[in-house]
C-alpha cells in the first residue's frame, strides 16, 4: 500500500513537471538546432550543398540533390525551403509531418525525404528551430 502511494506521488511529481515545460523557447531552439544539424541530416539535402559540405549561411533554402538514384523509383530532385518554415504548412501540420511522413494534404513526401517518426517533443523542438531560420530572401 506504501508503496503504491509513493508511486502515485511520484507519478504526479513527474506529470507536473515535465521537461518541455521546464524549457524555455532558447532551450527548445537549442534542442532543436542538435536534432535537426546532428541527427536529421536535413542540411545535406535542404541546403545548398558545396565540395566541403551543405553551404550553412543558407541552412534549408532548398536545393537540388547532389544525388540520383541507380534504380528507377519515384524520386524527386529537389528539397524544398524549410527555413521559417515550409510552404503551406502550420507549425502543428509540420509537426505532425515528423511524427507521420504525412503532408496537411494527407499524401506523402517522395524519397529520397526519410519518412521521420519522431516523437511529439522531438519535433516540437525541430520546428521550433526550423521555423525560427531566416528564410531565403525573396526573389
Ligand atoms: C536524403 C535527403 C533528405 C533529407 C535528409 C531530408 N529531406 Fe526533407 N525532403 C527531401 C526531398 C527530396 C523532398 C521533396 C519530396 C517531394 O517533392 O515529394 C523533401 C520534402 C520535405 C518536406 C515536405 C515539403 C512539402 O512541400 O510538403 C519537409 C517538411 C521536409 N522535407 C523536412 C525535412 C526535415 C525537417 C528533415 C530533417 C529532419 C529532412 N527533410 C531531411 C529530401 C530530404
Amino acid at each position: 500500500m506504501k508503496k503504491m502511494l509513493l508511486g502515485a506521488l511520484i507519478a504526479f511529481a513527474s506529470a507536473c513537471t515535465p521537461a518541455q515545460q521546464e524549457m524555455t523557447r532558447e532551450q527548445l531552439v537549442q534542442r532543436g538546432e542538435y536534432l535537426v544539424t546532428a541527427i536529421g541530416g536535413c542540411n545535406d539535402c535542404h541546403t545548398p550543398m558545396t565540395p566541403t559540405g551543405p553551404d550553412m549561411t543558407q541552412s534549408l533554402h532548398g536545393a537540388e540533390l547532389m544525388f540520383a538514384p541507380t534504380i528507377e523509383m519515384p524520386w524527386a530532385p529537389y528539397a524544398p525551403t524549410l527555413a521559417g518554415g515550409p510552404a503551406g504548412y502550420t507549425e502543428e501540420q509540420f509537426v505532425a509531418f515528423l511524427q507521420t511522413g504525412v503532408r496537411p494534404d494527407g499524401s506523402q513526401a517522395r524519397p529520397p525525404m526519410p519518412q521521420f517518426r519522431v516523437n511529439e517533443d522531438d519535433a516540437r523542438a525541430m520546428v521550433a528551430y526550423i521555423n525560427a531560420l531566416p528564410p531565403p530572401p525573396a526573389q
